[in-house]
């Protein structure tokens, strides 16, 4: 039910610690092993001040959507794997919550620190507050301000439960403000899912070499000029989960295909529903390649040199406006509006006739130009290792003094 390695964990610098209590690091899902990636290298680096822990929920278990970015990230193996699996949001949520508790009461963790919006995040975040442990945010303060996505519930709660809350973009805080969490908690640090696209940026697997051999190869790879090709991603319940809406998406993108070859990396939860509608044969076969998911270095690749990347996930939208690449997002919200404001993204909601002409006006125009945001400099986690360092510090010498105060220890960071 519960696995623990400890054979890798002193060896990487994720084990047992001898004072101080080290730092749970939760990771469940896909999209966190690349925001706790550098998180973990930075904190390893203070030796002793803030020991990371690795622990892994087993919210994803897939080989293509867990082991692989592991190795791709240079990530040491998790010290503890929950071993949750799939199952509903509330059976998944509890069951975290379940196998979390003795690894917290073993550990005596000076804090727990989550990243993103899963429903990992809130599940650990939940039991350490409840237990006093401090819970450390990263990535916190993004709204879509939409209810109806269970990320946007995690990440509300999520906030109201954490102590320090790491931010990533500026409107990040004036969203917490506006729920009443206290100035004092919250750090504009950059955004840590950068820092491992900055690292790993040279190392990223070329497009030719992961879409070698499939028969739309060869028109995307025309000599004498530079490859011309959509990414596509879809994962969102509200855009797989119900026949018609995933049936339109389909449509529209083999519109777009007829202009510009599209590669799909399928999401194991649309594949069913791909299967369950019978929408396999709906795709223009030679037009829209569709493909497992891709390892972290494959996805950086195909990223890095395509056209145009459609898709409904909210780590993409942040990564092609760091590599300066127009984005579509199919949704009609986003809780990471920079992306809009200042990167390459636009939003264009889930209207076929929307989508073809938003793709058709990059394809014609090259689409938004973008800048990097602020503190999108590959720095994050090493400005979160200095803070949470001295902020960890500063409790234990509050706790070992005078009554604390929160403010004051803070102020003390
Ligand atoms: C989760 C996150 C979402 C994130 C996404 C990235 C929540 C609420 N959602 O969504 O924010 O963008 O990860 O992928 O936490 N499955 C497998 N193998 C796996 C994992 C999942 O086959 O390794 C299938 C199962 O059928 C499962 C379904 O995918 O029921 C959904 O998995 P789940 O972890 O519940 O949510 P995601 O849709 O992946």
């Amino acid at each position: 039910m519960v696995s623990t390695d400890s054979s890798t964990s002193d060896i990487e610098g994720c084990g047992t610690v001898s004072g101080g209590g080290p730092i749970l690091c939760v990771v469940g899902a896909r999209p966190n092993y690349m925001k706790m990636a550098p998180i973990i290298r930075a904190l390893a680096a203070f030796g002793d001040a803030v020991p990371p822990v690795l622990v892994h929920t087993g919210q994803h278990y897939d080989a293509a959507m867990n082991d692989s970015f592991f190795t791709a990230l240079g990530m040491p193996r998790p010290a503890v794997n929950l071993e949750v699996g799939s199952a509903s949001h509330a059976v998944q949520t509890a069951e975290i919550m379940k196998r979390f508790e003795p690894v917290l009461d073993a550990h005596a963790p000076a804090a727990v620190l989550v990243v993103g919006d899963v429903n990992s995040t809130i599940a650990c975040a939940l039991v350490a507050a409840k237990k006093g442990v401090p819970v450390v945010h990263v990535e916190a303060g993004l709204r879509s301000y939409d209810r109806r996505m269970p990320e946007e519930i995690n990440r509300v709660l999520t906030d109201q439960i954490a102590d320090l809350l790491y931010t990533t973009e500026r409107s990040a805080a004036a969203n917490l403000h506006a729920e009443g969490v206290a100035d004092e908690r919250i750090v504009f640090v950059g955004n840590v899912m950068i820092d491992t696209l900055l690292a790993n940026r040279s190392a990223a697997v070329p497009a030719s070499t992961t879409l070698a051999g499939l028969p739309l190869a060869a028109s995307v790879f025309a000599t004498g000029r530079e490859p011309r090709y959509g990414v596509v991603t879809l994962h969102r319940p509200s855009n797989v989960d119900d026949r018609d809406t995933l049936g339109r998406l389909i449509g529209a993108l083999n519109t777009i295909s007829r202009q510009l070859p599209l590669v799909l990396a399928l999401h194991p939860r649309t594949r069913a529903r791909i299967e369950e509608f019978g929408l396999a044969a709906a795709f223009e076969a030679d037009r829209v390649a569709i493909l497992p998911p891709q390892g972290y270095l494959e996805m950086l690749g195909l990223m890095a040199q395509a056209t145009l990347v459609l898709t409904d996930s909210g780590g993409l939208q942040e990564e092609t406006t760091a590599l300066g690449v127009p984005c579509l997002t199919l949704r009609e919200n986003t809780e990471r509006p920079i992306t809009i404001v200042e990167g390459t993204n636009t939003l264009c909601g889930t209207d076929a006739a929307r989508i073809v002409h938003e793709a058709t006006d990059i394809l014609a125009t090259g689409g938004k130009r973008g800048r990097s945001p602020e503190l999108w400099d590959g720095r994050a986690a090493e400005r979160i290792a200095a803070h949470l360092a001295s902020w960890i510090a500063a409790r234990g010498a509050v706790a070992a003094g005078p009554a604390p105060s929160i403010p004051a220890i803070l102020k003390a960071a």
